[in-house]
């Protein structure tokens, strides 16, 4: 099914059904992981909405769940960015830590929260993203928890929005590949 969000036109990558039965797997496995233990997931705003609420749901722990929203504005340090953490309130000492991103591209971001959140000593911390794409990837470590390896083109929907639409797709819609020989209706 295609679908257009202002200039550009998107196809469903994901459907919604393949989305759910990966989350639960994903809760299956973390609920494994951490058997016993209380654990802390941390959805990070905006992209993670969705995603954070399917997974906390299949996950069958003592849970915390809290969201943080990282600030990126240019500054004038000569790397151009300069972040911080929005809305910690959570005390992370000794706790252990699920970052929970939507999508996890370059990995700036959450290279970032790494560092930023092992500062507050937590037990451990893991990442949990719904999409990853290993071709923009510029690190070398692996990711705890992923729910879809993808190519390297923009996706919308399921939270992840293009221009600040299209978050409340229930699917997961890629950019369209434009087509070489539209001149054939000439
Ligand atoms: P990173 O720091 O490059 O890993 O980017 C992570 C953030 O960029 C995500 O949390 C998203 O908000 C945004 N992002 C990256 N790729 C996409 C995409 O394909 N669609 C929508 N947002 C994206
Ligand atoms: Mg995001």
């Amino acid at each position: 099914m295609n679908m257009t969000l202002k200039d550009k036109n998107f196809e469903v990558y994901l459907s919604r059904s393949e989305v759910k039965k990966r989350i639960h797997q994903l809760g299956e496995q973390i609920t494994r992981d951490f058997q016993n233990k209380e654990v802390v997931v941390l959805g990070v705003l905006n992209g993670s909405f969705v995603f954070m609420a399917d997974l906390c749901r299949e996950i069958n722990l003592p849970l915390i769940c809290t969201f943080i929203k990282l600030s990126s504005y240019d500054g004038t340090m000569t790397t151009g960015q300069v972040r911080s953490i929005l809305g910690l309130d959570s005390d992370l000492k000794g706790k252990n830590v699920i970052i929970v991103e939507d999508i996890v591209d370059t990995g700036i971001s959450i290279e970032y929260l790494l560092k930023t959140i092992s500062d507050h000593h937590p037990e451990s911390i893991a990442i949990a993203t719904l999409l990853f794409k290993p071709e923009a990837f510029r690190f070398k470590y692996a990711i705890d928890y992923v729910g879809f390896e993808i190519p390297n083109k923009f996706v919308v929907g399921y939270g992840l929005d293009y221009d600040g639409l299209g978050r409340n797709l229930p699917d997961i819609y890629q950019l369209s590949t434009p087509l070489i020989n539209s001149i054939k209706n000439v």
